[in-house]
This record gives C-alpha cells, structure tokens and sequence, in this order.
C-alpha cells in the first residue's frame, strides 16, 4: 500500500478488563495495513473512577476526542445497578453520537445453527435518548419510576441516518421496530417519524413491525433483514440478540456515530473474568476499526483489514478459545495471523460497496402547535388508604376548585371510581387524575392551589400537567378510563 504523508488523528481509549488486549490487536492490525494515524491513547473508566472522577472520563480525553473527532475505545466497566453512570454511556452522550451502527453479518468458518442462511442486516440503534436519558426516581419507599424521553428531533435524524446508510451500502429494505401499540406517544413517535422520513426515501421499502416480534422474526427468518432502526432500549435488546446469530458478541462491532465525532466499539463488555489471559477474542474490535477506517474516507485499508480477518477465522488455523476451545491460540497470536493475511480476500464472501455515509439533514426544529389548552393534571401521592376512602377525601378537600377528581389510579389501571380490577395489587403510589371543568382549560393558579389541597390529604411527589395540542389530549389514557 502506499505511504502518504497525511496521517489521520485518533484518540484510542483502552478500557478495562480484556480492552486494553482487544485494542492493542486492532492498532497492531492498523499499524500493519499501513493506515497514517497519529494516536492520542487517553483514559476512561474504571481507572478514572478510582481517581474520583465521578463521570469515569478525564478532561484530556474529552479534549482529545474534541479535537480528533475520533476515537476507537475498549470496553469500560458499568456499575450494576448502584453506583456511578456508565461511562460508555457518558460518551455517547457528551458527543451526541446519536446513531449506533451495529452490523449483523454471517462469519465465514464460524459455524451457528444460522450458517449458510446469509443472514446479513444492520441494527441502527438511537444511542442518546429514551431509557438511557436515565432519569428515575424512587416515588415512594416502595414504586421507582424512570423517565422515557423521546424528541421528533431525535428521531428524524437517527431515521434518517438509517436510510442514509442503507442508500450508502445498496441495501433494499429499512424496517422500524417499536412497541408503539403499548407506548402510543414514546414509541408511536418514533414510528411516526419514520413513516414521515421514508417517504423522502421512495426507492427503499419501509416497514414497520412491533419490536417483540421482531425479536421472533430475527430469530425465526433473520435473512428477511436489511437495515432495521429502533430506539435505545429496544436497539440496545436485540443488538446483543442479533450478534447471537453469527457467533455471538465476540464478533459484534459498532460505531457511535455523531456530527461532529464517532467513537468505534465493540458490543461486548469489558469481560474481567478472562482479561489478562491473552485469550480474549479481538474480532469485534478489529472489525469496528474497520468501520472507524471507512469514516476515515480509508475504504481500501478498511477493505484489507476486514478481508484479512475474514480469512483468518475462514482458515479457521489460528482462532481464539472462544470459538476453538482446547485448539485455541492467544488474543496475540490471532492478531497475528490476521496480520500475516492482510492482502489476502476470503474464498466465500461477497464483497459490499461501500458509498461514504452522508451525513443526515440536521432535524427540524421542534413542532409549533396552534392551540393549547390544559385539560387536568395528573398528581401521583403516597397514600395507604383503600381507593375508595382516599377519593371521597380529595373530593372534599378540592371542592370549589375549577375541576374534579376524574379517577385514581394505580400503576396505570383505574381504581376508582369502579375499579378496573378487584384485586389490584395494593400500591402506595397512587396518581390523581383531574380534569378541568371549563372549557378554557386549567389556570396556572387553580394547578397552584389544587396541589395545596391535596397535599393536606396526602404527600404529593410528582405532578404532571395534561395539555390538548391543537383539540388532541396529549397524554395517555389510562387502563379503563372511558
Ligand atoms: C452496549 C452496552 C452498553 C449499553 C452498556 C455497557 C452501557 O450494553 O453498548 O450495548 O447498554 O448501551
Ligand atoms: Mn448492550
């Protein structure tokens, strides 16, 4: 290949557990595909906790990515369920990389149930919003609730980030799996949006299709896939279903693409249990340097790389434990082996035409409504009492008031009046429901003195307005509300 005098900025994050091993293969592979790159290796993670970093990313690796715009990072630990925020989670956000690229494609010599079905399809994952804004808060000692925020904004532009990259790798069909038939306004947005985009994309089939049947279909008829774009949580489920169907994470790579930067991942965790062993897998951390290679506009190199771990796992002489068992060889030489085929191409592997992304119209700016008019409020209390003593209370203490207490419920499901369901679980978490009695809506004030009256009957800890935007109630209904 030839040398050019250009070199290509990259920040390279080694994290923890098998990370620093599975990068020092991807840059060995890099170095030796004779791609320019001056690297700025800078820390994130579980060393930066212990320094009492609390977002687990130093400054200077901030900096770094800021300036390069790129970055190639090892797997980091997250905290489970106690602790400090995911620091993968931290980067994503403090660079907007708002799509997550995940391709899904059959291994040659890397035998699955699946082998031989050509399965080969692209999970393109909202990376920024949804579950992952991470906002919860215990309402009670007993309910926890967390927050599943979705913008249009967000939505248009990882939609179309989805058409734009089936465009640019000649694919047929976007799919768009969402729960929108449970969640109407979250999911429903997102579903919305997409039918709105693919229109601007006539010559690619759109489809939607609810997100657990998805998940049956990927595992029943997965060839039927192409590209399919989801919001967080779910993209977040089946990406690590999806990796299952070619041999599993150790073969899952991903780029978190932004505007202004891209960091390039494996799927996989940091896996303390084998690091250290020279034994850790380096396929899905050399393949997402391959896909970092062509956003670096290096489609030959990125060709060369890809191609070169193909043959490797083809010839299948020189694999990792994962896949090999007792015939194994060490994460080094694999690397190596992959080296020693660089300029080699695998015997039963199309080659894909890469185009460079584009990159997506920036989203419009939010929506404007014509009318509103604030139809109630909704007032989650912690109370004890039985339904049907605690409604009869709040409809005294909120008389005079331009409003009434629609109905009370619990966990989403009405429990008075005429309870839904005679055994509701008993709950200490209970949302008021009041509708305005005017036709203008509720006043600001009449909200004001409304939660100063029930707060005299129980503790209120969570309000949440109920507006009509343009005639249309903006909030949802509850089970057996009429
Ligand atoms: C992934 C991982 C991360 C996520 C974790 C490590 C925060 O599972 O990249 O899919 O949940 O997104
Ligand atoms: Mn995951």
């Amino acid at each position: 290949m030839a040398k050019r005098t250009s070199k290509h900025r990259v920040t390279l994050i080694p994290g923890d557990g098998i990370g620093p091993e599975v990068v020092a293969a991807a840059r060995a592979v890099l170095r030796a595909a004779e791609v320019p790159i001056d690297w700025e290796e800078r820390l994130a993670g579980a060393a930066v906790f212990k320094k009492g970093v609390a977002s687990g990313v130093l400054p200077e690796t901030v900096a770094s990515i800021r300036r390069t715009g790129m970055a190639l990072k090892g797997p980091l630990e997250t905290p489970v369920g106690f602790g400090e925020k995911s620091a993968n989670v931290t980067l994503r956000k403090l660079f907007e990389t708002y799509g997550n690229i995940r391709p899904v494609r059959e291994l040659p010599g890397i035998r699955t149930p699946y082998s031989g079905r050509g399965i080969d399809f692209v999970v393109v994952r909202e990376n920024v919003e949804d579950l992952y804004a991470g906002i919860e808060h215990m309402q009670t000692p007993d309910v926890a609730q967390a927050l599943k925020i979705i913008s249009r904004g967000g939505c248009e532009r990882i939609v179309r980030l989805a058409f734009e990259l089936a465009r640019a790798e000649g694919r047929k069909t976007v799919h768009c799996a969402t729960k929108a038939n449970i969640l109407k306004l979250t999911e429903g947005l997102f579903k919305r949006v997409f039918e709105e985009v693919s229109r601007e994309y006539p010559e690619i089939r759109a489809e939607h299709m609810i997100v657990d049947n998805c998940a049956h279909q990927m595992v029943m008829r997965p060839e039927q896939f192409d590209v399919i774009v989801m919001t967080n949580m779910n993209g977040d489920i089946l990406s690590d279903l999806a990796s299952a169907l070619i041999g599993g994470l150790g073969f899952a790579p991903s780029a978190n693409l932004g505007d202004g930067a891209a960091i390039f991942e494996a799927v996989h965790g940091s896996a303390p249990q084998i690091a250290g062993k020279d034994i850790a897998n380096p396929t899905a951390l050399i393949s997402s340097a391959a896909l970092m290679l062509r956003r670096l506009g290096e489609m030959k190199a990125a060709d060369a790389v890809q191609d070169a771990l193909l043959v490797t796992l083809e010839d299948g002489r020189a694999l990792t434990p994962d896949i090999a068992g007792e015939a194994g060889v060490g994460t080094k030489a694999f690397t190596a082996e992959v080296i020693r085929n660089l300029g080699r191409a695998p015997k039963s592997y199309p080659r894909r035409e890469y185009k460079r992304l584009r990159a997506a119209q920036p989203a419009a700016p939010p929506l404007s409504v014509g009318a509103r008019r604030l139809a109630g409020v909704d007032v989650f209390v912690e109370s004890l009492a039985k339904p049907e003593t605690l409604g009869p209370r709040v409809e005294a203490a909120v008389a005079g008031l331009p409003l009434r207490l629609a109905q009370i419920s619990n966990r989403g499901a009405k429990v008075y009046p005429n309870a839904l369901a005679a055994e509701a679980h008993p709950s200490d978490c209970l949302r008021l429901r009041f509708k305005a009695s005017g036709r203008g809506g509720l006043a600001e004030a009449a909200v004001l003195e409304l939660l100063a009256r029930v707060g005299e009957v129980a503790p209120w800890m969570h309000v949440e307005k109920l507006p009509e935007f343009d005639g249309k109630p903006a909030y949802s209904k509850d089970q057996g509300e009429d």
